[in-house]
């Protein structure tokens, strides 16, 4: 039994339950012994899975220029900041800053780094990582930044989620408990959180008895939260998920909740609890919704092949000269991030603009289709009821 596990039985002894997203969020974020919290490695060949940013550094370049341009559609602010959330042990930042010292001394110059980070243990490791840069980073938010970027990669679809199931007619909320042996059990109760309950309305009722699904309106409080942020400039959050048309289609029967442990993924969050990932699919029509809310306007959504191929026209022409670090290593990682075999389909990014009317579209989304954002916002998922509400 893990030390999590013990924790959390104790809390249920004696009949106790708490909602799945109670279990969850103490699974990732335990201050001690949650997944996240414990500092361990998680991502990349010696960690449970692959992201985009362990993939190498060909990521944050493409990244980076895209930074680097919001920056010139804004004017050119003496004082820019890219605000990274979920930025694990800094490598993405220090992608990013790297690139910018090194080819775009003008942009550096005025560039600050800021990260969002509430666990202690990865605040250590990316002042280490980032010790270089000293002085250009920070982990103080001071209020909102006057122009900048805001980057999130697989930031959401770490937010605790709630799990419901259709049974009898009517959707209940699942719950964590104990049985008599004392072995974590799942206990259906009627929703009563006033978001969750709100959603479910806006849902309907036409689904096939037993279907599973997850639904986390904390994605919407994240999105709020990020939107207030930046006074100006761009979002980029890149993440696997779906609009909700998709994310609730029929035939997901048992919704999209993947643990992760040793590279091997599975459907079960209730063993090696703090040891495991656990992760949802992102509801994009929810993210994209909030941020609609937030005052900020979508301005794309497509998968990660067609962003990274349309924002890479610089990373190209380096890799076609095909010299140095950006020879054989830069191609095989384009190749893993963008072939629709690997992580090209499965991730997608949803872009989104704070007063940023007329100042032209990131080149990410140069091959965007507009349907994409009227599907996030489509009116059945959209004007019933208010997408929005906390957790
Ligand atoms: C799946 S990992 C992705 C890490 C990294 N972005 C990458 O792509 O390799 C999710 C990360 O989000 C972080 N996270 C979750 N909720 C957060 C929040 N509210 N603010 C900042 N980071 C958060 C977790 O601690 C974890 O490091």
């Amino acid at each position: 039994m893990t030390a999590l596990e013990s924790i959390l039985k104790e809390s249920l002894a004696g009949g106790a339950t708490m909602p799945f997203s109670s279990f969850m969020a103490a699974a990732l974020y335990h201050p001690r012994h949650g997944y996240y919290a414990a500092g361990a490695q998680r991502t990349g060949r010696r960690g449970d899975f692959y992201t985009s940013v362990s993939v190498g550094p060909v990521f944050a370049r493409i990244l980076a220029g895209e930074f680097c341009a919001a920056w010139e559609r804004l004017g050119k602010p003496d004082d820019f900041c890219v605000i990274e959330a979920g930025a694990n042990d800094g490598q993405f930042a220090h992608d990013v800053m790297t690139w910018a010292r090194d080819r775009r001394p003008d942009f550096f110059a005025c560039l600050t780094y800021q990260i969002d980070e509430p666990l202690p243990a990865n605040v250590i490791k990316q002042r280490g990582k980032l010790a270089e840069f000293t002085g250009k980073i920070t982990h103080d938010a001071v209020g909102p930044a006057t122009a900048g970027c805001y980057f999130a990669n697989e930031l959401l679809d770490a937010v605790p989620c709630r799990r419901v199931c259709f049974t009898g007619g009517q959707w209940m909320e699942i719950h964590i408990g104990l049985d008599a042996e004392g072995t974590f059990v799942e206990i259906l109760k009627e929703p009563e959180d006033g978001a969750l309950v709100r959603r479910l309305a806006w849902l309907g009722m036409d689904f096939s008895e037993g279907y599973r699904t997850e639904m986390a309106p904390a994605v919407a409080s994240q999105i709020r939260l990020a939107a207030q942020r930046l006074a100006r400039g761009y979002l980029f959050f890149a993440d696997y998920g779906y609009a909700a048309r998709d994310d609730y289609a029929p035939h997901r029967t048992t919704g999209t909740l993947r643990c992760y442990r040793n590279h091997r993924a599975h459907e079960d969050p209730l063993v090696e609890v703090g040891e495991t990932d656990i992760t949802a699919h992102v509801d994009f029509s929810l993210a994209a919704q909030a941020a609609v809310g937030a005052g900020c306007g979508v301005l794309g959504f497509l998968d990660q092949s067609r962003f990274l191929t349309g924002a890479s026209a610089g990373v190209l022409a380096e890799m076609e000269q095909g010299n140095g670090e950006a020879g054989g290593a830069w191609r095989r990682q384009f190749q893993t991030l963008t072939h629709p075999a690997h992580l090209g389909q499965k991730f997608h990014f949803l872009v989104l603009g704070k007063e940023v009317a007329g100042l032209g579209l990131p080149a990410g989304l140069t091959f965007a289709r507009p349907s994409a954002v009227a599907e996030l916002l489509d009116a059945k998922f959209g004007e019933e009821e208010d997408p929005g509400g906390d957790d």
